[in-house]
């Protein structure tokens, strides 16, 4: 069974890059992808042959309003799955809850330490000597739910947001296509409280580690490789 699959993202369309290069191996499907606007990703998408299409806020829209628009072209498709890869838009408890136990963000910190925006700015104010990514349940609380796996990528000196901000994107394409198969294969179910993987209650995220040049160090046992 190949589980479908629909993307939402507001800019360049890494993330969605590497889970399309995934999906030979998987058993995930990219069945659309969904933009709040104008988006290189797009672009991609279409490459790839897939329903890709922008729905934009008008001005002034409830985010709620906006919310069942998006909901309404995401729900012919039927996804098993929703992945946020950089939809730059809080989202509704309705739509949150519509998708509950489907729906999935990647967020560049080592949750639950910076949460929200501006997180390379502030690990580096703090002098931070890690950092890393987390993919995540959404839940109505920004960037708050179970992390079902993370990536650990030195902080290393002289590092800028920007380049801190690559390293650790680097290791997004490797653990976000992975976290997705974990899902699409049925091995993980999601809820608000907790994840259970494999039949047990996960305590602590799958910890995929890396060096400071983006070179694989250590991947957890059970996690799959794509
Ligand atoms: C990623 O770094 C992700 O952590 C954040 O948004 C960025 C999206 O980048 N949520 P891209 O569009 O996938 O290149």
């Amino acid at each position: 069974m190949t589980a479908s699959v629909v993307v939402l993202i507001s800019g360049r369309g890494s993330n969605l890059e590497a889970l399309f290069l995934a999906e030979a191996a998987s058993s995930f499907r990219i069945d659309a992808v969904f933009s709040n606007r104008q988006a290189a990703g797009l672009d991609y998408a279409h490459s790839r042959g897939r329903p890709a299409t922008v729905i934009a806020p008008s001005r002034g829209e409830a985010r709620e309003r906006y919310d069942d628009r998006l909901r309404a072209a995401i729900d012919p498709f039927a996804p098993d799955f929703i992945v946020l890869a950089g939809f730059m838009r809080i989202l509704s408890p309705a739509f949150v809850e519509h998708y509950a136990g489907r729906l999935v963000n990647i967020h560049p910190s080592l949750l639950p330490a910076y949460r929200g925006l501006d997180v390379h700015e502030r690990i580096l104010a703090a002098n931070e000597s890690r950092s890393g990514a987390s993919v995540h349940v959404v839940t109505a609380d920004l960037d708050a739910g179970p992390v079902l796996v993370q990536s650990v990528v030195p902080v290393t000196a002289g590092d800028t947001p920007e380049s801190l901000s690559a390293r650790v994107q680097r290791t997004e394409h490797k653990i976000y296509p992975a976290a997705v198969e974990l899902l699409a294969a049925g091995r993980a179910q999601l809820n608000d409280a907790t994840i259970v993987v494999d039949g047990k209650a996960l305590t602590h995220p799958f910890r995929a580690v890396f060096d400071g040049t983006g070179g694989l160090t250590e991947w957890p046992d059970n996690l799959p490789r794509l």
